[in-house]
């Protein structure tokens, strides 16, 4: 039988390549983002909880209503932004299933969207895969600020969408209260809806505050905003998030939504609506990562590596350019391979590769494990 893939240019992820060739060589793995500590054991406890009570039904489709609650107190607490648990938030298997759904729902053929990069690797397939067109605009190391000007001459009556991410992997910057507001300029008067993905919203540093895009009312009228527990509460193995949004986005959303997951496992989220309800539960993650960075950075300052200090995100962008001039790819396969730490080479995150001389390192790991890779950096 043939078949005409509609992603002919999709291949094996680089974070799968880089896990693989990791643990082939028995390296230290810092490059997919996921911690290697423990989720919480009250959490932990909460799941158990309510797997041996009533919960191991299917929940209401948008999810259970006490989550949808506590999601709700949270945004009022954090962004004093009100949005109705009843209709204007859904819980989704992952901040990556509302993505895509966002994208499925409001993407036609010839639509464009506009992303940022080096930008995280689920957008463009899902542009592609609902006709759409991707219009890449690219950021610069060390600092990927955005040019609003450049994003204006880009702009144009197909431009359907934009996608946002802040704070932003790969590359650990994040956006700024001039760069919304330059973003709410430009899309006010126009049909366009932003995708605003905030799944890092509580790990920002240096007393920086998260710019969501539910403080800018221009802004939180057009806009989704998604996010994840995976990566607030160290479980991103168990693919909880949720998505914000005006009851009028949000009542498309639940079209596509009810028909490709319906709903999400229930027993998690009964124990997340539990654990949401303690802000501390989440407050205290910006200096716990913070603290994570600075181990990392102060053990490498001597280091061949150069770098300006993550903003926000649990990763570290390096410019290894003092090193070795060889591209990215080949740098992190040559480090996982002869010298046992694995990282991501950032031209996969770029337009064309562009290839910036740059890996991102994960730190949501262990101090012992950070003070390894640190030692391995150290010696190259
Ligand atoms: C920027 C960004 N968005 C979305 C996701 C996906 O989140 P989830 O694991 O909840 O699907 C990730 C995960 O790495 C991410 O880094």
């Amino acid at each position: 039988m043939k078949h005409n893939s509609k992603l002919p240019n999709v291949g094996i992820n680089i974070f799968s390549v880089m896990s693989t060739l990791a643990n082939k060589h028995n390296a230290i793995n810092l490059s997919q983002g996921f911690p290697n500590f423990k989720s919480d054991q009250k959490l932990i406890d909460l799941v158990s909880k309510a797997m041996h009570g009533n919960y191991n039904q299917y929940a209401p489709m948008p999810g259970n209503l006490e989550l949808r609650e506590a999601i709700a107190k949270k945004m009022d607490l954090m962004y004093n932004a009100t949005y109705n648990p009843e209709t204007e938030i859904t819980v989704t298997a992952g901040a990556t299933q509302a993505i895509y759904t966002i994208i499925s729902t409001f993407i036609r053929p010839e639509d464009e969207v506009i992303i940022f990069r080096p930008a995280y690797d689920c957008y463009e397939p899902a542009i592609k895969i609902n006709g759409g067109k991707t219009i890449s605009i690219q950021l610069n190391a060390p600092d990927y600020v955005i040019d609003w000007s450049e994003v204006e001459a880009r702009f144009t009556a197909k431009t359907k969408m934009i996608i946002i991410n802040t704070p932003q992997n790969p590359s650990g910057s994040i956006f700024s209260k001039a760069d919304l507001l330059a973003l709410q300029k430009i899309t006010e008067k126009t049909n366009c809806i932003v995708l605003s993905d905030e799944v890092y919203e509580h790990i920002i540093f240096d007393g920086l505050k998260h710019q969501s895009i539910c403080k800018f009312t221009g802004l939180k009228s057009r806009s989704f905003i998604t996010a994840s527990f995976g990566k607030t509460f160290h479980n991103t193995g168990w693919k909880v998030g949720y998505c914000c949004a005006p009851k009028p986005l949000m009542d498309e959303f639940k079209k596509v939504h009810q028909f490709n997951v319906f709903s999400v496992n229930h027993p998690t989220q009964k124990a997340l609506a539990d654990y949401l309800k303690e802000p501390t539960n989440y407050l205290g993650l910006s200096e716990f990562y913070q603290a994570k960075r600075d181990l990392f950075l102060s053990l490498i300052k001597d280091s061949r590596f150069k770098f300006k200090p993550s903003k926000g995100t649990y990763f570290q962008v390096l410019d290894f350019s003092e090193i070795t001039q060889d591209n990215d790819v080949d740098f992190a396969k040559r480090l996982t391979i002869e010298h046992s730490l694995a990282a991501i080479p950032l031209s996969v995150f770029n337009d064309n590769n562009k290839d910036d001389k740059v890996l991102r390192f994960c730190f949501a790991k262990t101090d012992d494990t950070i003070k390894q890779a640190a030692a391995i950096l150290n010696r190259i």
